[in-house]
Protein backbone atom coordinates (compact mmCIF):
# COMPACT_ATOMS: atom_id res chain seq x y z
CA UNK A 1 0.00 0.00 0.00
CA UNK A 2 1.26 3.51 -0.88
CA UNK A 3 1.93 6.17 2.05
CA UNK A 4 -0.40 8.83 1.15
CA UNK A 5 2.71 11.98 1.38
CA UNK A 6 1.92 14.51 3.37
CA UNK A 7 2.37 17.71 1.17
CA UNK A 8 2.54 20.68 3.17
CA UNK A 9 1.86 22.82 -0.25
CA UNK A 10 0.48 20.31 -2.47
CA UNK A 11 -1.48 23.19 -4.80
CA UNK A 12 -0.57 21.76 -8.10
CA UNK A 13 0.13 18.24 -7.24
CA UNK A 14 -2.31 15.46 -8.49
CA UNK A 15 -0.69 12.41 -6.83
CA UNK A 16 0.92 11.60 -4.30
CA UNK A 17 5.00 11.29 -3.75
CA UNK A 18 6.11 7.37 -4.61
CA UNK A 19 7.15 6.12 -1.51
CA UNK A 20 10.55 5.33 -2.86
CA UNK A 21 11.13 8.85 -3.70
CA UNK A 22 9.95 9.77 0.07
CA UNK A 23 12.32 7.50 1.55
CA UNK A 24 15.30 8.82 -1.24
CA UNK A 25 14.73 11.99 -0.68
CA UNK A 26 13.68 12.55 3.12
CA UNK A 27 17.00 14.24 4.79
CA UNK A 28 15.08 14.91 8.70
CA UNK A 29 17.08 11.47 9.96
CA UNK A 30 20.26 13.64 9.72
CA UNK A 31 19.54 17.52 8.86
CA UNK A 32 17.52 17.72 12.08
CA UNK A 33 20.50 18.24 13.65
CA UNK A 34 20.38 21.57 12.31
CA UNK A 35 17.12 22.22 14.24
CA UNK A 36 18.14 24.81 16.85
CA UNK A 37 19.68 26.75 14.11
CA UNK A 38 16.27 26.57 12.15
CA UNK A 39 14.08 27.80 15.02
CA UNK A 40 16.38 30.71 15.91
CA UNK A 41 16.18 31.82 12.08
CA UNK A 42 12.16 31.41 12.26
CA UNK A 43 12.16 33.30 15.27
CA UNK A 44 14.18 35.99 13.61
CA UNK A 45 12.44 36.22 10.42
CA UNK A 46 9.27 36.39 11.77
CA UNK A 47 9.90 39.25 14.30
CA UNK A 48 11.29 41.18 10.85
CA UNK A 49 8.12 40.50 9.17
CA UNK A 50 5.74 42.55 12.23
CA UNK A 51 8.54 44.42 12.08
CA UNK A 52 7.86 45.27 8.70
CA UNK A 53 3.95 44.55 8.79
CA UNK A 54 4.14 41.92 6.61
CA UNK A 55 2.62 39.93 9.89
CA UNK A 56 0.39 40.88 12.71
CA UNK A 57 2.10 40.85 15.85
CA UNK A 58 -0.23 38.80 17.72
CA UNK A 59 0.79 36.41 14.35
CA UNK A 60 4.59 36.68 15.47
CA UNK A 61 3.66 36.40 19.03
CA UNK A 62 1.95 33.10 18.26
CA UNK A 63 4.47 31.91 15.57
CA UNK A 64 7.14 32.44 18.40
CA UNK A 65 5.56 30.41 21.66
CA UNK A 66 4.97 28.13 19.04
CA UNK A 67 8.37 27.39 17.90
CA UNK A 68 9.33 28.16 21.99
CA UNK A 69 7.71 25.23 22.76
CA UNK A 70 8.94 23.30 19.86
CA UNK A 71 11.80 23.81 20.97
CA UNK A 72 11.37 22.38 24.04
CA UNK A 73 9.87 19.19 22.60
CA UNK A 74 13.00 18.83 20.74
CA UNK A 75 14.93 19.12 23.65
CA UNK A 76 12.78 16.66 25.87
CA UNK A 77 12.56 14.22 23.10
CA UNK A 78 8.95 14.52 22.68
CA UNK A 79 9.03 16.47 19.24
CA UNK A 80 7.63 14.12 16.59
CA UNK A 81 10.09 13.47 13.51
CA UNK A 82 8.18 12.53 10.43
CA UNK A 83 10.38 11.54 7.67
CA UNK A 84 7.16 11.66 5.78
CA UNK A 85 7.37 15.48 5.96
CA UNK A 86 10.59 15.41 4.58
CA UNK A 87 13.16 17.26 6.51
CA UNK A 88 13.63 19.62 9.40
CA UNK A 89 12.17 22.80 8.40
CA UNK A 90 9.33 20.90 7.18
CA UNK A 91 9.21 18.75 10.23
CA UNK A 92 8.86 22.42 12.21
CA UNK A 93 6.70 23.70 9.91
CA UNK A 94 4.35 21.17 10.04
CA UNK A 95 4.15 20.97 13.70
CA UNK A 96 4.04 24.74 13.93
CA UNK A 97 0.99 24.19 11.60
CA UNK A 98 -0.54 21.60 14.43
CA UNK A 99 -0.02 24.25 17.23
CA UNK A 100 -1.03 27.38 16.25
CA UNK A 101 -2.49 26.86 12.86
CA UNK A 102 -3.28 29.50 10.09
CA UNK A 103 -0.34 31.85 11.98
CA UNK A 104 2.17 29.61 10.99
CA UNK A 105 1.40 29.76 7.23
CA UNK A 106 2.44 33.45 7.10
CA UNK A 107 5.44 32.55 8.75
CA UNK A 108 7.22 31.16 5.04
CA UNK A 109 6.43 35.00 3.99
CA UNK A 110 9.51 35.92 1.95
CA UNK A 111 11.39 33.05 2.85
CA UNK A 112 12.52 29.96 1.32
CA UNK A 113 13.67 26.39 2.49
CA UNK A 114 16.87 27.79 0.10
CA UNK A 115 17.82 30.19 2.38
CA UNK A 116 16.83 28.91 5.49
CA UNK A 117 19.07 25.80 5.09
CA UNK A 118 21.92 27.91 3.98
CA UNK A 119 21.28 30.25 7.06
CA UNK A 120 21.14 27.16 9.20
CA UNK A 121 24.14 25.44 7.71
CA UNK A 122 26.02 28.83 8.50
CA UNK A 123 25.05 29.10 11.96
CA UNK A 124 25.99 25.16 12.24
CA UNK A 125 29.18 25.62 10.84
CA UNK A 126 29.98 28.83 12.76
CA UNK A 127 29.50 26.56 16.33
CA UNK A 128 31.14 24.32 15.22
CA UNK A 129 34.75 25.85 13.94
CA UNK A 130 34.52 27.43 17.61
CA UNK A 131 34.37 23.75 18.86
CA UNK A 132 36.93 22.28 16.56
CA UNK A 133 39.34 25.34 18.07
CA UNK A 134 38.18 24.61 21.56
CA UNK A 135 39.40 20.94 20.72
CA UNK A 136 42.68 22.05 19.48
CA UNK A 137 42.91 24.41 21.90
CA UNK A 138 42.89 21.37 24.67
CA UNK A 139 45.02 19.08 23.00
CA UNK A 140 47.63 21.43 23.21
CA UNK A 141 47.42 21.67 26.35
CA UNK A 142 47.88 18.37 27.32
CA UNK A 143 50.69 17.96 24.30
CA UNK A 144 52.48 20.93 26.34
CA UNK A 145 52.09 19.75 29.58
CA UNK A 146 53.11 16.04 28.50
CA UNK A 147 56.09 17.99 26.90
CA UNK A 148 56.86 20.58 29.76
CA UNK A 149 57.83 17.36 31.66
CA UNK A 150 59.80 15.91 28.90
CA UNK A 151 62.27 18.61 27.95
CA UNK A 152 65.09 16.28 29.33
CA UNK A 153 64.11 13.13 27.50
CA UNK A 154 65.85 12.52 24.71
CA UNK A 155 65.20 10.09 21.75
CA UNK A 156 66.34 10.02 18.03
CA UNK A 157 64.94 12.19 16.19
CA UNK A 158 64.20 10.62 12.37
CA UNK A 159 63.53 11.21 8.88
CA UNK A 160 62.74 8.05 6.27
CA UNK A 161 61.89 6.70 10.00
CA UNK A 162 66.31 6.10 10.09
CA UNK A 163 67.42 7.56 13.25
CA UNK A 164 68.54 10.95 12.36
CA UNK A 165 70.22 12.93 15.23
CA UNK A 166 68.85 13.39 18.81
CA UNK A 167 66.35 15.22 19.92
CA UNK A 168 64.40 16.61 23.11
CA UNK A 169 60.42 14.66 23.50
CA UNK A 170 59.27 18.11 24.48
CA UNK A 171 60.47 18.98 20.64
CA UNK A 172 59.48 16.80 19.29
CA UNK A 173 55.69 16.97 20.50
CA UNK A 174 56.04 20.67 20.31
CA UNK A 175 56.14 20.47 16.60
CA UNK A 176 52.27 18.89 17.00
CA UNK A 177 51.49 22.05 18.69
CA UNK A 178 52.53 24.38 15.83
CA UNK A 179 50.07 22.40 13.39
CA UNK A 180 47.52 22.06 15.71
CA UNK A 181 47.96 25.86 15.80
CA UNK A 182 47.58 26.35 12.57
CA UNK A 183 44.61 24.05 12.30
CA UNK A 184 42.92 26.12 14.47
CA UNK A 185 43.95 29.24 12.69
CA UNK A 186 42.31 27.81 9.47
CA UNK A 187 38.96 27.76 11.55
CA UNK A 188 39.10 31.46 13.08
CA UNK A 189 40.06 32.38 8.93
CA UNK A 190 36.85 30.26 8.13
CA UNK A 191 34.99 32.31 11.09
CA UNK A 192 36.02 35.42 9.13
CA UNK A 193 34.12 34.44 6.23
CA UNK A 194 30.73 33.01 7.24
CA UNK A 195 29.36 36.96 7.96
CA UNK A 196 27.14 37.39 5.70
CA UNK A 197 23.30 35.97 5.87
CA UNK A 198 21.54 34.01 3.50
CA UNK A 199 18.03 34.76 5.03
CA UNK A 200 15.95 36.85 2.51
CA UNK A 201 17.56 35.66 -0.67
CA UNK A 202 14.63 33.50 -1.23
CA UNK A 203 14.51 30.37 -3.61
CA UNK A 204 17.31 32.39 -5.46
CA UNK A 205 15.97 35.71 -6.53
CA UNK A 206 15.20 37.78 -3.48
CA UNK A 207 11.32 39.09 -2.42
CA UNK A 208 9.09 41.00 -4.00
CA UNK A 209 8.24 41.63 0.04
CA UNK A 210 9.85 44.45 1.90
CA UNK A 211 12.27 42.31 3.70
CA UNK A 212 14.91 44.03 6.67
CA UNK A 213 17.69 41.81 5.17
CA UNK A 214 19.87 43.81 7.49
CA UNK A 215 17.74 43.07 10.73
CA UNK A 216 17.92 39.14 10.44
CA UNK A 217 21.38 39.46 9.74
CA UNK A 218 21.75 41.23 12.64
CA UNK A 219 19.78 39.30 14.92
CA UNK A 220 21.73 36.06 14.29
CA UNK A 221 25.06 37.66 14.41
CA UNK A 222 26.16 37.76 11.13
CA UNK A 223 27.56 41.09 9.93
CA UNK A 224 25.48 42.04 6.46
CA UNK A 225 23.18 40.62 4.68
CA UNK A 226 24.92 38.39 1.59
CA UNK A 227 25.13 40.53 -1.41
CA UNK A 228 24.04 38.34 -4.16
CA UNK A 229 21.06 35.83 -3.52
CA UNK A 230 22.15 33.46 -6.29
CA UNK A 231 25.20 32.67 -4.62
CA UNK A 232 23.51 32.66 -0.82
CA UNK A 233 21.64 29.47 -1.66
CA UNK A 234 23.71 28.14 -4.42
CA UNK A 235 27.34 28.30 -2.81
CA UNK A 236 28.72 25.72 -0.13
CA UNK A 237 32.42 26.95 -0.16
CA UNK A 238 32.63 27.53 3.34
CA UNK A 239 31.43 24.57 4.06
CA UNK A 240 34.40 22.97 2.00
CA UNK A 241 36.52 24.92 3.83
CA UNK A 242 34.92 23.14 6.98
CA UNK A 243 35.83 20.20 5.71
CA UNK A 244 39.42 20.88 4.55
CA UNK A 245 40.58 22.36 7.68
CA UNK A 246 38.91 19.37 9.47
CA UNK A 247 40.93 16.86 6.78
CA UNK A 248 44.00 18.67 7.60
CA UNK A 249 43.27 18.65 11.44
CA UNK A 250 42.81 14.81 11.35
CA UNK A 251 45.79 14.13 8.82
CA UNK A 252 47.87 15.75 11.91
CA UNK A 253 46.17 13.45 14.42
CA UNK A 254 46.53 10.65 12.04
CA UNK A 255 50.98 11.24 11.94
CA UNK A 256 50.27 11.68 15.83
CA UNK A 257 48.56 8.41 15.71
CA UNK A 258 50.95 6.45 13.81
CA UNK A 259 53.93 7.84 16.24
CA UNK A 260 51.88 5.97 19.34
CA UNK A 261 51.32 2.84 17.29
CA UNK A 262 54.94 2.87 16.17
CA UNK A 263 56.15 3.67 19.49
CA UNK A 264 54.35 1.29 21.66
CA UNK A 265 55.50 -1.56 19.30
CA UNK A 266 57.68 -4.16 21.80
CA UNK A 267 60.39 -2.90 18.72
CA UNK A 268 60.30 0.42 19.85
CA UNK A 269 59.38 0.09 23.04
CA UNK A 270 59.06 4.31 23.75
CA UNK A 271 55.43 4.48 24.87
CA UNK A 272 52.88 2.70 26.33
CA UNK A 273 49.27 3.73 26.22
CA UNK A 274 47.17 3.51 29.97
CA UNK A 275 44.66 0.74 29.66
CA UNK A 276 41.86 3.01 29.32
CA UNK A 277 42.89 3.54 25.93
CA UNK A 278 43.95 0.77 24.53
CA UNK A 279 42.03 -2.96 24.42
CA UNK A 280 43.00 -6.39 24.40
CA UNK A 281 42.71 -9.40 21.49
CA UNK A 282 39.60 -11.62 21.74
CA UNK A 283 41.52 -14.38 20.80
CA UNK A 284 45.50 -13.32 22.21
CA UNK A 285 45.62 -13.20 25.89
CA UNK A 286 48.99 -11.01 25.77
CA UNK A 287 48.13 -8.49 23.49
CA UNK A 288 47.06 -4.98 24.19
CA UNK A 289 46.15 -3.31 20.96
CA UNK A 290 46.37 0.52 20.54
CA UNK A 291 42.68 0.94 19.17
CA UNK A 292 42.42 4.64 19.81
CA UNK A 293 45.36 6.11 17.78
CA UNK A 294 44.11 3.01 15.15
CA UNK A 295 40.69 4.68 14.73
CA UNK A 296 41.93 8.32 14.52
CA UNK A 297 44.26 7.11 11.89
CA UNK A 298 41.37 5.40 10.09
CA UNK A 299 38.47 7.93 10.19
CA UNK A 300 41.19 10.43 8.66
CA UNK A 301 40.05 8.38 6.09
CA UNK A 302 36.49 9.08 6.70
CA UNK A 303 37.13 13.34 6.94
CA UNK A 304 39.58 13.10 3.58
CA UNK A 305 36.81 11.25 1.84
CA UNK A 306 33.54 13.78 3.30
CA UNK A 307 35.89 16.48 1.28
CA UNK A 308 36.09 15.00 -1.64
CA UNK A 309 32.80 14.21 -1.45
CA UNK A 310 31.12 17.73 -1.08
CA UNK A 311 33.49 18.90 -3.54
CA UNK A 312 32.34 16.34 -6.30
CA UNK A 313 28.66 17.26 -5.16
CA UNK A 314 29.60 20.74 -6.33
CA UNK A 315 31.26 20.41 -9.46
CA UNK A 316 29.05 20.40 -12.05
CA UNK A 317 26.07 22.27 -10.00
CA UNK A 318 24.52 25.59 -12.29
CA UNK A 319 23.28 27.89 -10.15
CA UNK A 320 21.32 28.25 -8.56
CA UNK A 321 20.06 25.84 -5.64
CA UNK A 322 19.65 22.45 -6.55
CA UNK A 323 18.66 19.76 -4.76
CA UNK A 324 21.95 18.13 -4.87
CA UNK A 325 23.16 20.34 -1.97
CA UNK A 326 20.98 18.18 0.42
CA UNK A 327 24.37 16.03 0.45
CA UNK A 328 26.32 18.38 1.91
CA UNK A 329 24.81 17.82 5.51
CA UNK A 330 25.83 14.23 6.35
CA UNK A 331 29.75 14.80 5.30
CA UNK A 332 29.68 18.35 7.34
CA UNK A 333 28.24 16.67 10.57
CA UNK A 334 30.39 13.46 10.34
CA UNK A 335 33.64 15.47 10.24
CA UNK A 336 32.62 18.05 12.82
CA UNK A 337 31.83 14.97 14.93
CA UNK A 338 34.38 12.84 14.15
CA UNK A 339 37.11 15.62 14.57
CA UNK A 340 35.63 16.47 18.09
CA UNK A 341 35.86 13.14 19.15
CA UNK A 342 39.30 12.18 17.86
CA UNK A 343 40.49 15.51 19.91
CA UNK A 344 39.23 14.13 22.89
CA UNK A 345 40.02 10.58 22.85
CA UNK A 346 43.91 11.74 21.23
CA UNK A 347 44.03 14.32 24.42
CA UNK A 348 42.94 11.18 26.59
CA UNK A 349 45.48 9.18 25.54
CA UNK A 350 48.50 11.81 25.25
CA UNK A 351 47.89 12.66 29.00
CA UNK A 352 48.07 9.17 30.12
CA UNK A 353 50.80 7.81 28.20
CA UNK A 354 53.55 6.02 29.83
CA UNK A 355 56.95 7.10 28.52
CA UNK A 356 59.81 4.93 28.73
CA UNK A 357 62.56 7.57 29.13
CA UNK A 358 65.32 4.98 29.28
CA UNK A 359 64.63 3.10 26.03
CA UNK A 360 63.90 6.45 23.89
CA UNK A 361 67.59 7.58 25.58
CA UNK A 362 69.24 4.19 25.10
CA UNK A 363 68.10 4.47 21.37
CA UNK A 364 69.08 8.25 21.30
CA UNK A 365 72.67 6.90 22.28
CA UNK A 366 73.61 5.38 19.11
CA UNK A 367 76.78 7.23 18.38
CA UNK A 368 75.72 7.33 14.53
CA UNK A 369 73.28 9.80 15.61
CA UNK A 370 76.48 12.51 15.85
CA UNK A 371 77.72 11.43 12.71
CA UNK A 372 76.70 15.05 11.11
CA UNK A 373 78.11 17.04 14.53
CA UNK A 374 81.09 15.19 13.35
CA UNK A 375 81.18 16.44 9.82
CA UNK A 376 80.35 19.55 11.13
CA UNK A 377 83.05 20.15 13.29
CA UNK A 378 85.34 19.46 10.49
CA UNK A 379 83.37 22.43 8.40
CA UNK A 380 84.56 24.77 11.49
CA UNK A 381 88.00 23.57 11.11
CA UNK A 382 87.28 24.90 7.31
CA UNK A 383 86.89 22.16 5.43
CA UNK A 384 84.34 22.43 2.98
CA UNK A 385 80.90 20.63 4.06
CA UNK A 386 80.93 17.70 1.02
CA UNK A 387 84.51 17.27 1.52
CA UNK A 388 83.78 16.63 5.55
CA UNK A 389 80.53 14.81 4.62
CA UNK A 390 82.86 12.23 2.56
CA UNK A 391 85.06 11.86 4.88
CA UNK A 392 82.80 10.85 8.19
CA UNK A 393 80.67 8.57 5.56
CA UNK A 394 84.12 6.73 4.98
CA UNK A 395 84.29 6.84 8.92
CA UNK A 396 81.16 5.40 9.36
CA UNK A 397 81.45 2.99 6.97
CA UNK A 398 84.83 1.77 9.29
CA UNK A 399 83.36 1.50 12.48
CA UNK A 400 80.05 -0.40 10.97
CA UNK A 401 82.16 -2.83 9.36
CA UNK A 402 84.26 -2.86 12.06
CA UNK A 403 81.66 -3.12 15.14
CA UNK A 404 83.64 -0.24 16.54
CA UNK A 405 81.57 2.83 18.24
CA UNK A 406 82.69 6.20 16.73
CA UNK A 407 83.30 7.70 20.20
CA UNK A 408 86.13 5.51 20.94
CA UNK A 409 88.12 6.75 18.03
CA UNK A 410 90.98 8.47 18.53
CA UNK A 411 92.37 11.34 16.82
CA UNK A 412 94.86 9.47 14.83
CA UNK A 413 92.34 7.09 13.87
CA UNK A 414 90.18 9.83 12.83
CA UNK A 415 93.39 11.45 10.77
CA UNK A 416 93.56 8.62 8.89
CA UNK A 417 90.04 9.85 7.15
CA UNK A 418 90.64 13.60 7.35
CA UNK A 419 93.65 15.36 8.46
CA UNK A 420 91.93 18.34 9.76
CA UNK A 421 89.88 16.63 12.67
CA UNK A 422 90.70 18.57 15.90
CA UNK A 423 90.48 16.03 18.68
CA UNK A 424 89.53 12.84 19.80
CA UNK A 425 86.12 11.62 18.98
CA UNK A 426 85.56 10.88 22.61
CA UNK A 427 86.33 14.55 22.97
CA UNK A 428 84.35 15.96 20.33
CA UNK A 429 81.08 13.97 20.53
CA UNK A 430 78.81 13.60 23.47
CA UNK A 431 74.96 13.44 23.22
CA UNK A 432 74.26 16.38 25.56
CA UNK A 433 76.96 18.75 23.77
CA UNK A 434 75.05 17.50 20.33
CA UNK A 435 71.76 18.85 21.59
CA UNK A 436 73.22 21.77 23.54
CA UNK A 437 74.53 22.83 20.07
CA UNK A 438 71.33 23.17 18.16
CA UNK A 439 70.54 26.24 19.24
CA UNK A 440 69.39 27.96 16.52
CA UNK A 441 65.49 29.17 16.71
CA UNK A 442 64.19 26.31 16.47
CA UNK A 443 66.13 23.94 17.83
CA UNK A 444 66.43 21.19 19.99
CA UNK A 445 68.56 23.09 23.03
CA UNK A 446 67.28 23.28 26.11
CA UNK A 447 66.72 27.17 26.24
CA UNK A 448 65.45 26.88 22.49
CA UNK A 449 62.77 24.45 23.98
CA UNK A 450 61.80 26.16 27.72
CA UNK A 451 61.23 29.10 25.60
CA UNK A 452 59.03 27.05 23.36
CA UNK A 453 57.17 25.79 25.81
CA UNK A 454 56.46 29.45 27.01
CA UNK A 455 55.70 30.98 23.78
CA UNK A 456 53.02 27.64 23.73
CA UNK A 457 51.48 28.22 26.65
CA UNK A 458 50.72 32.00 26.60
CA UNK A 459 49.91 30.91 22.62
CA UNK A 460 47.15 28.37 24.40
CA UNK A 461 46.72 31.24 26.28
CA UNK A 462 45.62 33.78 23.89
CA UNK A 463 43.64 31.27 22.12
CA UNK A 464 41.04 30.43 24.83
CA UNK A 465 40.64 33.84 25.51
CA UNK A 466 39.91 35.06 22.18
CA UNK A 467 37.30 31.83 21.68
CA UNK A 468 35.33 32.88 24.64
CA UNK A 469 35.27 36.52 24.16
CA UNK A 470 33.63 35.39 20.76
CA UNK A 471 31.29 32.67 22.17
CA UNK A 472 29.71 35.47 24.37
CA UNK A 473 28.64 37.21 21.15
CA UNK A 474 25.03 36.00 19.31
N1 LIG B 1 16.43 19.66 2.65
C1 LIG B 1 16.81 20.62 1.67
C2 LIG B 1 18.33 20.75 1.61
O1 LIG B 1 18.96 20.42 2.54
C3 LIG B 1 16.22 21.95 2.00
C4 LIG B 1 16.03 22.80 0.82
C5 LIG B 1 14.99 22.21 -0.05
N2 LIG B 1 14.73 23.06 -1.15
C6 LIG B 1 14.11 22.63 -2.24
N3 LIG B 1 13.94 23.48 -3.19
N4 LIG B 1 13.70 21.39 -2.36
O2 LIG B 1 18.91 21.18 0.63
Amino acid sequence: MTRQRKKLWGGRFQTATHEAVERFSASVDFDRALVHYDLRVSMAHARMLATQGLIGADDQQQIQTGLEEIAAEVEAGTFPWDPALEDVHTNVESRLQAKIGEAAGRLQTGRSRNDQVATDLLLYLRDASRASRRGLLELRGVLHERAAEHVDTVLPGYTHLQRAQPVRLAHHWLAYCEMLGRDGGRFTDLLGRLTQAPLGAGALAGSTLPLDRHATARELGFEAPAANSLDAVASRDTAVEFLSATAIAMVHLSRLSEELVIWSTAEFGFVELSDAYSTGSSLMPQKKNPDVPELVRGKTGRAIGNLVTLLTVLKGLPLAYNRDLQEDKQPIFDSAATLRDSLEVTAGAIATLRVDVERMRTAADDPMLLATDLAEILVREGVPFREAHQAVGRVVQNCLSKHLDLRQLSREDLAVFHPSFPAAASELLDLERSLEARSLIGGTARGRVTAALDHEAASIRQGLDALAAEESEP
